[in-house]
C-alpha cells in the first residue's frame, strides 16, 4: 500500500483512528473472555506474560470457580501485583506465580494447563526486541513452542494481540515489525496448533485461538 495518509480523504477519516487505543482494552479482554470455553474447578489457566494481571482478572471475574491459576511474567514487581489482584478475585483457587519469560529457554511447567492466555505480549515484545523481522520471528517461534508445551493435549491457547498497521511492510531482512493477520495465523499453524481461528477483531486488535492437538503431531513444519 502507498502511504495512505498522503490521500486527503483517507487522512481526514483516519487521523489517529487506526489503532484500537488503550481505552478499549477492557472491551477486547471481555471479548476474549466471551470467546473462551467454560472454566471451572478442574481447570488450570496459565496466563503467560501476565503483567499486572489485567487479562487474568477479567477471566477470573467471569469464572470465579476456576480451580488453578499460574501467572508467568518476567517482571517480579508486576508479578507481585498480579498475584495480589488475582488472590482477591479467586480466594479458593490454587495460585502459582513464576518469574519467567517465553522464548528464552526458561524452565516452564509442561502439559499442565487446560487453557493458556496471552494478552498483548508476542507482538509488542517482538517489536521491542529490535533487529530484523527474521530475528523477531525466531523469538516468536520459540515463544509459541513454549506455549504449546504449557498446554495439556486438547487445551486451547487464546491470544489477544495488536496487529501491524496495513502500511507496515518489510521483508525478513528488514527491521522487525508486527505481523499482519495472515502472517500471524500462519505462525499459529507453523507452531502446530489446530483449529486456528480469529474469534474477534476490532481494527488492529485481534483474539486468535488455537488448540494443542490431542495427540502426536505438534511442532510440524
Ligand atoms: C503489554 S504487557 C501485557 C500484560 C498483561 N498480559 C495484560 O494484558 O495486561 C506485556 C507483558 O509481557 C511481559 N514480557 C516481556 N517479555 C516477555 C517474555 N519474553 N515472555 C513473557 N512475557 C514477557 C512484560 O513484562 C509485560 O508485563
Amino acid at each position: 500500500m502507498e502511504k495512505p495518509w498522503e490521500h486527503p480523504d483517507w487522512y481526514d477519516l483516519h487521523d489517529t483512528t487506526w489503532t484500537a487505543g488503550p481505552e478499549r482494552e477492557p472491551e477486547h479482554y471481555r471479548e476474549c473472555l466471551l470467546a473462551l470455553p467454560p472454566l471451572d474447578r478442574a481447570d488450570h489457566l496459565v496466563d503467560a506474560g501476565a503483567g499486572t494481571g489485567k487479562l487474568a482478572a477479567a477471566i477470573a471475574t467471569g469464572y470465579p470457580l476456576l480451580g488453578r491459576l499460574t501467572l508467568i511474567e518476567p517482571s517480579a514487581t508486576k508479578l507481585a501485583r498480579a498475584r495480589q489482584r488475582l488472590a482477591k478475585l479467586l480466594p479458593d483457587a490454587q495460585i502459582h506465580t513464576l518469574a519467567a519469560a517465553l522464548g528464552q529457554n526458561h524452565a516452564l511447567p509442561r502439559e499442565e494447563a487446560t487453557l493458556v492466555t496471552v494478552g498483548s505480549v508476542l507482538m509488542p515484545m517482538m517489536e521491542l526486541s529490535g533487529g530484523t523481522l527474521t530475528d523477531g520471528l525466531t523469538w516468536m517461534r520459540a515463544a509459541f513452542a513454549d506455549l504449546m508445551l504449557l498446554l495439556r493435549p486438547g487445551g486451547w491457547l487464546y491470544n489477544v494481540e495488536t496487529l501491524a498497521a496495513p502500511w507496515a511492510q518489510g521483508g525478513p531482512s528488514e527491521p522487525v515489525r508486527r505481523l499482519h493477520m495472515a502472517e500471524f495465523l500462519a505462525e499459529f499453524g507453523r507452531a502446530g496448533f489446530d483449529g486456528v481461528e480469529c474469534v474477534y477483531r476490532f481494527r488492529d486488535r485481534v483474539v486468535v485461538r488455537g488448540q494443542r492437538p490431542v495427540q502426536g503431531d505438534q511442532g510440524r513444519g
